[in-house]
C-alpha cells in the first residue's frame, strides 16, 4: 500500500464541528419533557425523519449478521427454540433469525407502539412470530416460558438494567440462554482517516444519551450485571466488523454522509459555510485509497441456573 499516493496522507485528524452539538442528528433536537423511563431512543424523534432511522436499522441489522448469527450459535442458539426478541423494532432481526433458523417461534416485544404495528405488518402471515407492546420491566409472559433471549442493541438505552435482567431471569427457563449485543463508547470503532472528528461525535452522542438515561458505556458492564441477576457460564464475546471486508456504503449509512451535512445546514446546525468545509473533507475521504471504518460491538451471553441457589440468586 503507497500511503503517500492518499490525498489525506498528512491529514491525521479533521478538526470540525468543535463546536457544535451534533449529537442532534442522531438523538433528535428534544431536551426538555423527555420521558427517561420509556429508555433514550426514540424513533419519533429522530430528526431525518422515522422512514429514514426505519432504513438506518435495517441496515445495522443486515451489515454483519453473519458474524453476529455465529455469535449466537457459539452462545447455544439452535433451530425450533422458543426465543423472546427484547427490542425488535421493526423486526428486521427478527427477519435475518428465521432465514437461517426456519423452525423457530420468536416472540418479540417492544415498548414502540409504532414499530410494533409495522413488525405485525410485516409478518402477517406468519405463524412462527408474535408480537407484543411492553416494556422490559415488565413483560406479560409467565416465568420460565423462553429458550433463548436475544436483546440486541437496547441496553445502551435502559436506565434500570439490573431491572431488565432481572424480568428476563424470570422469563428465562432453567438452563435457558440470554444474549445481549450492545456497544461501549470506548470500543466502539475507528474510521481513518477520521473526515468527521468522529471522537467528538461520540462524546456528543453519549452524553445526550446519558441525559435521557441511557448509557453508552453499558458493554464492559455486562459480565457484571450478568452475575448480579443471578446468570452463570457467563461470557463476553466481540464482532469485529470494517469496510474492507464488508464495503464502506454500509458504515456510511451509519456515519456522517453528504445528506447529513445538507440536513444540519438547512436546519441550522452548522452554517452553509462549515458545511461545504465539511463535504470537502468527506468526498476526500471517500477519495482516499486506504480508508478504513471498524465497529466493535460487544456480545455477552449467559445461562439460567438449573438450581436457584438463594446465596447467589436473589
Ligand atoms: C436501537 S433500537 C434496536 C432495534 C433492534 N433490536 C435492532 O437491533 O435493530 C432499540 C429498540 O429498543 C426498544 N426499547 C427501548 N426501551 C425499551 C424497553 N424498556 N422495553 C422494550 N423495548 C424497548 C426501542 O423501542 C427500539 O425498538
Amino acid at each position: 500500500m503507497n500511503l503517500k499516493k492518499d490525498p489525506c496522507y498528512n491529514v491525521t485528524l479533521f478538526r470540525t464541528f468543535l463546536y457544535h452539538d451534533i449529537s442532534v442528528l442522531y438523538m433528535g433536537k428534544k431536551s426538555g419533557g423527555y420521558d427517561i423511563s420509556r429508555g433514550s431512543y426514540n424513533p419519533d424523534l429522530m430528526p431525518q425523519g422515522f422512514e429514514k432511522e426505519l432504513e438506518r436499522l435495517r441496515l445495522q441489522a443486515t451489515y454483519f449478521w453473519s458474524k453476529e448469527r455465529k455469535k449466537l450459535e457459539y452462545f447455544g442458539l439452535k433451530d425450533g427454540m422458543r426465543v423472546l426478541e427484547i427490542g425488535m423494532g421493526p423486526g428486521y432481526v427478527t427477519e435475518q433469525l428465521l432465514k437461517d433458523y426456519p423452525n423457530l417461534e420468536i416472540v418479540g416485544i417492544d415498548i414502540n407502539s409504532r414499530f410494533v404495528d409495522l413488525a405485525k405488518k410485516r409478518f402477517k402471515h406468519d405463524p412462527r412470530v408474535t408480537f407484543v407492546e411492553g416494556s422490559v420491566y415488565s413483560m406479560p409472559f409467565e416465568k420460565e416460558e423462553f429458550d433463548f433471549v436475544y436483546v440486541r442493541l437496547v441496553f445502551q438505552h435502559l436506565k434500570e438494567p439490573l431491572d431488565a435482567l432481572n424480568e428476563i431471569y424470570r422469563v428465562l427457563r432453567k438452563k435457558g440462554k440470554l444474549v445481549v449485543l450492545d456497544i461501549d463508547e470506548e470500543l466502539l470503532g475507528i474510521i481513518d482517516p477520521d473526515y468527521m472528528n468522529w471522537r467528538k461525535y461520540n462524546n456528543q452522542v453519549s452524553k445526550t444519551q446519558s441525559k435521557r438515561g441511557g448509557d453508552r458505556r453499558v458493554g464492559r458492564k455486562l459480565i457484571a450485571l450478568f452475575k448480579e441477576a443471578g446468570f452463570r457460564n457467563v461470557e463476553l464475546e466481540a464482532i469485529l466488523a470494517h469496510s474492507d471486508e464488508l464495503g464502506i456504503e454500509n458504515f456510511l449509512a451509519q456515519a456522517w454522509n453528504e445528506e447529513d451535512i445538507d440536513w444540519a445546514i438547512k436546519n441550522s446546525v452548522i452554517s452553509k459555510e462549515e458545511g461545504e468545509k465539511q463535504k470537502a473533507l468527506y468526498r476526500l475521504f471517500l477519495a482516499t485509497p486506504h480508508k478504513i471504518i471498524i465497529t466493535l460491538v460487544f456480545v455477552c451471553g449467559g445461562e439460567k441456573p438449573l438450581y436457584h441457589n438463594p446465596l447467589i440468586n436473589k
